[in-house]
This record gives C-alpha cells, sequence and structure tokens, in this order.
C-alpha cells in the first residue's frame, strides 16, 4: 500500500514533470524509482501539459484533499483513479474544475459522501464512472444541473450511488449522444420515464436493483440499437410485464 504522503508525492511529481518539460529540461527520470505500479501519464504533445492520468488498481491510499497538486494539472483531459482506496474521504469539488475534462474514472475508489453539485461544471464530459464507492449519493440538483450541462454525454455508470433523492424525471432530457447508462443498484423509486428509451444511440441500459422503480418498456419502435436491452431492463420487465405505452 502506498502511504499518504507518497500519494501527496505523486501528484506533485507530476506537476513538477509538467513544469520540468515545459522548460524542455530533464525529464521526471525519478518518477520510475519512486512509483513500482502500473501508471499511464498522457502529455500534450507540443504544450507539454499534463492530459490523461491513468493510476487505476495502483494500490494508492491516502486522501485527495482541496489542496492535491492533482488540481494544478488544469489541462487533465482524462483521469483514472480507479480500484484505489481514498480512505472513505469526500470528493473534492475541485474535480469539477478541469475545464476540459472528458474521461473521468472514480470507480470503486472509496470516496464517500455528497457528490459535489462542481462535478456538473464538466461540460465536456463524455464519459463519467462512479461506481461503487462507499455511501455516494447524488442530490437530485446536482444530477439535473450535470445533465443539462452536457452535450457529449455517451457514458454514465452510477452502480450503488445513492440516489433515493433523485426523480427518476431527472434523467428525462439526456443528451442524444449516450449510449451506455448503469443505475444498477441506486436506490431510485417511481416512474422511469419512458423517452429513454428513444435515445438514438443508447446500447446499454441496466436498471436491475431499484425495487421501487417502476415504468413501461415499449415493445414496438425501438429507434434505438439497445443490445443489452433485455438484460439491462428484465426486472423493471417483470414487474410490470403487459405494461405499453
Ligand atoms: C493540505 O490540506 C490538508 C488538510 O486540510 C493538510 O493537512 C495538509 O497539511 C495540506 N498540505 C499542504 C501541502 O499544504
Ligand atoms: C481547453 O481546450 C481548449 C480548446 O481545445 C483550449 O483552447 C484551452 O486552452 C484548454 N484549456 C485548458 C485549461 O486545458
Ligand atoms: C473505469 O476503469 C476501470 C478499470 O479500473 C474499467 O474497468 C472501467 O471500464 C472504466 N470505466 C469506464 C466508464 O470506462
Ligand atoms: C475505506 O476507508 C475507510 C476509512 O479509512 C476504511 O476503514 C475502509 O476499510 C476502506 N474501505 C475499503 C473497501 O477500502
Ligand atoms: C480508465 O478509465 C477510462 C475511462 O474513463 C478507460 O478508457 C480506461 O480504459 C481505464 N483504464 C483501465 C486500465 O481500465
Ligand atoms: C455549466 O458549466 C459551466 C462551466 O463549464 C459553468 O459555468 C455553469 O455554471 C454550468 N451550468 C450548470 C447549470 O451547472
Ligand atoms: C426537460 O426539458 C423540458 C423541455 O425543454 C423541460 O420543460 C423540463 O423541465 C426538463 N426537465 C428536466 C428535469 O430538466
Ligand atoms: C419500497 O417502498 C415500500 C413502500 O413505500 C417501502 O416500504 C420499502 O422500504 C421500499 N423499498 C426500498 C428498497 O426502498
Ligand atoms: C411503428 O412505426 C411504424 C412506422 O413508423 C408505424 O407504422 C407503426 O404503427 C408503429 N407501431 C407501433 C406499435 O407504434
Amino acid at each position: 500500500m502506498l502511504l499518504a504522503p507518497r500519494l501527496y508525492l505523486l501528484f506533485h511529481l507530476l506537476y513538477q514533470c509538467q513544469y520540468a518539460i515545459q522548460n524542455r529540461a530533464l525529464l521526471c527520470s525519478n518518477s520510475r524509482t519512486h512509483f513500482h505500479f502500473p501508471m499511464t501519464i498522457q502529455f500534450h504533445f507540443i504544450t507539454g501539459h499534463v492530459i490523461g492520468i491513468d493510476v487505476s488498481c495502483s494500490q494508492l491510499q491516502g486522501t485527495i484533499h482541496s489542496n492535491s497538486s492533482l488540481f494544478s494539472l488544469q489541462h487533465l483531459q482524462r483521469l483514472n483513479l480507479s480500484y484505489n482506496d481514498f480512505s472513505g474521504s469526500k470528493l473534492s469539488p475541485k474535480f469539477g474544475w478541469f475545464v476540459n475534462m472528458t474521461h473521468l474514472n472514480l470507480t470503486t475508489c472509496n470516496f464517500t459522501g455528497e457528490v459535489p453539485y462542481e462535478i456538473s461544471y464538466l461540460s465536456k464530459l463524455v464519459s463519467l464512472d462512479l461506481s461503487r464507492n462507499g455511501n455516494m449519493k447524488l442530490e437530485d440538483s446536482s444530477l439535473q444541473r450535470l445533465i443539462r450541462n452536457q452535450t457529449k454525454l455517451s457514458e454514465l455508470f452510477f452502480t450503488q450511488v445513492d440516489m433515493s433523492l433523485v426523480s427518476p424525471n431527472s434523467f428525462m432530457n439526456l443528451s442524444s449522444s449516450l449510449t451506455s447508462l448503469c443505475l444498477y443498484d441506486c436506490q431510485l423509486k417511481g416512474r422511469f420515464p419512458y423517452n429513454i428509451f428513444h435515445l438514438p444511440n443508447l446500447h446499454f441500459l441496466d436498471l436491475r436493483y431499484n425495487h421501487n422503480l417502476t415504468g413501461s418498456i415499449p415493445k414496438y419502435n425501438w429507434s434505438s440499437p439497445l443490445k443489452s436491452k433485455k438484460m439491462a431492463v428484465e426486472e423493471l420487465d417483470r414487474r410490470i410485464s403487459g405494461c405499453q405505452e
């Protein structure tokens, strides 16, 4: 397990790397000796900015405070911190301040608490994965803001995010670019909006384990290539079988 000071060091080192590259100085030759885990870092080939970090499954442990050097890497477009242990800490609002972020993957990170509404500032998101964190909770207003601010959104993975306060109607105006929506075990209740099924590019939808979710599934004229329809909505289908609109 990597201890907290080294987590701090990791992002700090990357920040220094960026500086070094931009100044055409020596590359960060120390990074290999400091960190023995799989890590993919992408630098912009002209500006030298760090634009991608993938440290998934790296046994990182510690807390990402708001003063972390991670948030100085303002040009990040892809960030994958999945399968590490951030000690049940809260997600910093600063995660919403990466103006060009397209892919954010925070699955299985041991983050808890409310997802900050600042996440909705990420207006260029293509893929967002917040699955399987301890007790992570998403408020209705944050979700609505998030959805309203997106035009390129393709994948939303919210497995086991607590959405007990979310109205299913908040999913009504999802971007037509949406291809995958996973709401497995999100404590959703109420009636799921029918128009989801008409999103033109949706091919994966998982609504299982939301025991008080109802709705109806169109039997005809699927406008979307919903390949995994049967698997994804089987439970909903069983409970409301026969329903048609
Ligand atoms: C960052 O913030 C944390 C918590 O507020 C604090 O304990 C830590 O000393 C700060 N680190 C730096 C480098 O300022
Ligand atoms: C964000 O992307 C735009 C367009 O590619 C670019 O002009 C801008 O410098 C980028 N900003 C950051 C902070 O990376
Ligand atoms: C997030 O990263 C994990 C690997 O750590 C991967 O399995 C998962 O598919 C990624 N999520 C998305 C939406 O790409
Ligand atoms: C999450 O963090 C808490 C607090 O540090 C810790 O007790 C718990 O074991 C962690 N859970 C996982 C699954 O890593
Ligand atoms: C990390 O997440 C991104 C999506 O955000 C995904 O494309 C990538 O494959 C993931 N990395 C690994 C090692 O699975
Ligand atoms: C949409 O994102 C921009 C920044 O990209 C932010 O200024 C604005 O407040 C966001 N809108 C909502 C409704 O969250
Ligand atoms: C969805 O869009 C319609 C029409 O623009 C609007 O009346 C409604 O309030 C929106 N709903 C949500 C939850 O954003
Ligand atoms: C579903 O609704 C019933 C009746 O309102 C309630 O008793 C039950 O606890 C709810 N189940 C879940 C998993 O929210
Ligand atoms: C399906 O669409 C076709 C052509 O758009 C239409 O003629 C038909 O009535 C529709 N069927 C149902 C059940 O809505």
